[in-house]
């Protein structure tokens, strides 16, 4: 949306891209206006009318993952509350390999699914998914990991019915580091040498989640004035055991030292939090640690004050926001080329009306 404003800002022909979804007239994509769309959904359903033949393939990463199992759950049961058959949908687990989900994406588009909703194992390959998927005339909705501008604004000028629909990452970052931030400088310099003292566990690298939360909670540090010294900064793939001996190794080499533990999510927080008992370490007391994603188990231990606070990635709005964006194809209402949505600070303040909120 961003970068739709901006465009639209600085010229006049945007005006006939833009605005997909947001009424009758501009929601056609511009290719489909003069019928040369190589994405329109070969039998559109009227707005309101029947999905229940309607074939729906989805692709995740990886199924092993903590939050995307949270995330296709919810979509399996909102696309079924929408009037999708449970029969026709079906979820494949790309097991964290690209091939892999590849060939996934080719016997979905053999089997004729209508739509398609993809979390990619490498973001990377957004382009060549997306060429496969477009000239079989098939809508795309990407969730999760969002592809680079330039990938995106290759649908926007070609009037393609493909979209992303997710949280910014930077601002999970900023929310991160705002939660270290609001403890103060006197509470966190344990070791009292003036500065921050952290270790940072990244998700996978390829991943701008990974990239933006790594980048943007430290800077909320430095935007507050705070110095910052990073002890160890390690790849923990968003996996909770690697977390744990990541985290497990930083706390051997540099013992009392390690003031602050930065996870880019919950699952890892939660190996850091084993490998902080088990190294004799308090949160609270001696150490501070933060995740994202809100996953119930953090939420809990941020209430009992075991982990400091957490960053809620919302997995209802973006699996809602991506099966509505899939319905959106298939009436042929059409949609933005980003669909975004807000992460929510998450502290023994509010985890409890976060926890509610889960159900
Ligand atoms: C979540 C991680 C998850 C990753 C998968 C991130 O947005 O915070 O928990 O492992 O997505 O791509």
């Amino acid at each position: 949306m961003k970068k739709l404003l901006s465009i639209l800002a600085s010229t006049l022909m945007a005006v006939s891209l833009i605005g997909c979804g947001s009424s009758t007239q501009d929601s056609a994509p511009a290719a489909a206006a003069d019928n040369s769309s190589a994405a329109e959904p070969a039998a559109a359903v009227e707005a309101g009318g029947d999905l229940s033949d309607k074939k729906v393939g989805v692709c995740i990463y990886q199924f092993s993952d903590n939050f995307m199992t949270l995330f296709r759950t919810e979509l399996e049961n909102y696309l079924v509350s929408l009037g999708f058959s449970k029969d026709n949908i079906t979820i494949a687990d790309g097991a964290n390999d690209q091939a892999t989900q590849t060939n996934q994406i080719q016997n979905f588009i053999t089997d004729g699914v209508d739509v398609l909703i993809i979390n990619p194992v490498n973001s990377s390959s957004a382009a060549t998914i997306t060429d496969m998927v477009v000239d079989a005339n098939i809508p795309l909705v990407y969730i999760n990991r969002e592809p680079d501008a330039d990938e995106e604004a290759r649908w926007e000028a070609q009037g393609w019915d493909v979209t992303y629909v997710g949280c910014d990452a930077r601002q999970s970052g900023t929310m991160q580091g705002e939660i270290i931030v609001d403890l103060g400088l006197d509470a966190i310099d344990f070791n009292g040498n003036g500065a921050v003292d952290y270790i940072m566990i990244e998700g996978d690298p390829e991943n701008v989640d990974a990239q933006y939360r790594t980048e943007f909670s430290v800077k909320a540090l430095t935007d507050a004035g705070l110095d910052v010294n990073c002890l160890s900064d390690q790849v923990g793939n968003w996996d909770q055991t690697q977390g744990q001996q990541l985290v497990a190794n930083a706390l051997g080499q540099f013992g009392n030292d390690v003031e602050v533990v930065f996870c880019n999510n919950d699952a890892m927080a939660l190996g850091a939090l084993q490998a902080i008992t088990d190294a004799g370490r308090t949160v609270g007391t001696d150490i501070y640690l933060v995740g994202v994603d809100a996953l119930t188990e953090v939420c809990e231990d941020v209430l009992a004050g075991t982990i400091t606070g957490t960053v809620f990635n919302d997995h209802i709005a973006q699996s809602h926001g991506a099966a509505d964006a899939a319905v959106n194809f298939l009436t042929g209402a059409g949609n933005d080329y980003y669909i975004g949505c807000d992460y929510v600070k998450v502290t023994s303040d509010n985890a409890q009306s976060i926890l509610d909120s889960l159900g």
